[in-house]
């Protein structure tokens, strides 16, 4: 177990650096600011603006050595390459290729004192896990479509048995270590695909059929990525893991983090066997960015996410107990209603709500001693 683990830190465009620096003061005060040893590394696209690279290699190297990476956001509309294609998201695109981050983790919670657009729903009532494929599916073509004559343009799905086989097993790994659906408490895993159209959902469906043979413990369901919008929306109460295609998982995570209140809710764990990065589901929001307004929580969320992964892969019990301290003081702050962030409908800047989540950990040590 390592006395303190290097984070490479990215804080990105828009309202990245201010979600980011949020998140460092939690997980600092949570776990103690001498268990990490923190560097900031540049990437996104300021950087391709000033250097003409969204991800330099000294970061990518440093990102590959660190024990685990913790990102505001990245992205400038309008800064795109020649392609028309954005520039400053390559930063998280290449580090889930190349470090080979396969899972990508995104918990759907409606937290005590949020409020979902949706009718009739409750807390209790939403709680599961969108597993998203990250490295293969529509978006692996990234930089490899092609552009004939501006007449015909394409990019390829593309799936392997070994990639759908392994997020397919991580889902049912999720499923077992979770209580089940809301709904009727059972274990269970929607395969999210469109298996109707083409054969690459297809091959995705039967490849995780055939993993479900080794978990009969978890029940198995299927819904076609069209009529998931709507099942989600309808009875969110009935998901547990929702496993999906890289591209299909990008879209509903948006959806799924709305219906728990906002997009700034929503954390995000990109995991493969060796590397982890941890940043917000959301965009980087240059529309309120440096206004000081940005809801911080999806970030600090991602940072405890960061620490439990940290805590069980190091056999690291005080980073895993810091990591459940950042989730209760959260839902502290949420309950207690009165520092909410603007998208929530409250009053509190970044600050103040970052303010509350490190008093309401403070309450907690002081009540612990
Ligand atoms: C996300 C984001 C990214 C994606 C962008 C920034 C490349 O939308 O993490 O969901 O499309 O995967
Ligand atoms: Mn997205």
């Amino acid at each position: 177990m390592p006395r303190s683990y290097d984070i490479a830190v990215v804080r990105g465009d828009g309202i990245g650096p201010e979600v980011c620096s949020a998140a460092v003061e939690v997980i600092c005060a949570a776990a103690g600011r001498d268990r990490f040893s923190l560097s900031d590394y540049p990437a996104g696209a300021e950087h391709y603006l000033k250097s003409g690279t969204a991800l330099p290699e000294e970061t990518f190297e440093a990102c590959k050595a660190a024990h685990a990476i913790l990102h505001g956001a990245a992205g400038i509309p309008g800064v795109v390459y020649p392609d028309g294609t954005e520039a400053g998201i390559e930063f998280g695109l290449q580090l889930r290729f190349r470090l080979d981050l396969y899972a990508n983790i995104r918990p759907i919670k409606l937290h005590p004192g949020v409020s979902s657009p949706l009718k009739d729903v409750e807390p209790k009532d939403i709680d599961y896990v969108i597993l998203r494929e990250n490295t293969e599916g529509l978006y692996a073509s990234r930089g490899g479509g092609v552009n004939v004559r501006d007449e015909i343009a394409t990019d390829t799905v593309v799936m392997t048995r070994k990639g759908v086989e392994r997020i397919a097993r991580k889902a049912f790994e999720l499923a077992r270590k979770r209580n089940g659906a809301p709904l009727d408490g059972k274990r269970r895993v929607t395969v999210c695909d469109k298996a109707n159209v083409l054969r690459s959902y297809a091959f995705f469906r039967k490849i995780c059929t055939e993993v479900a043979a080794d978990y009969p413990d978890v029940e198995l369901d299927f819904g076609y990525a069209d009529a998931m919008m709507v099942h989600m929306v309808r009875r969110p109460s009935f998901y547990d893991v929702i496993v999906t295609e890289n591209m299909f998982g990008d879209i509903i995570s948006d959806l799924g983090a709305v219906t728990v209140g906002s997009m700034g809710m929503s954390p995000s764990a990109e995991i493969g066997d060796r590397q982890g990065f941890f940043q917000a589901a959301h965009g980087s929001a240059p529309d309120i960015a440096g206004l000081g307004i940005a809801n911080p929580l999806g970030t600090i969320l991602a940072g405890a996410m960061m620490l439990d992964w940290l805590g069980e892969r190091h056999q690291d019990r005080a980073l895993m107990e810091a990591a459940k301290q950042i989730d209760t003081a959260v839902q502290r702050v949420l309950s207690a209603g009165e520092k909410l962030p603007k998208d929530l409908g409250g009053q509190s800047g970044t600050r103040a709500v970052t303010d509350a989540v490190l008093r309401a950990l403070d309450e907690r040590r002081v009540a612990a001693a």
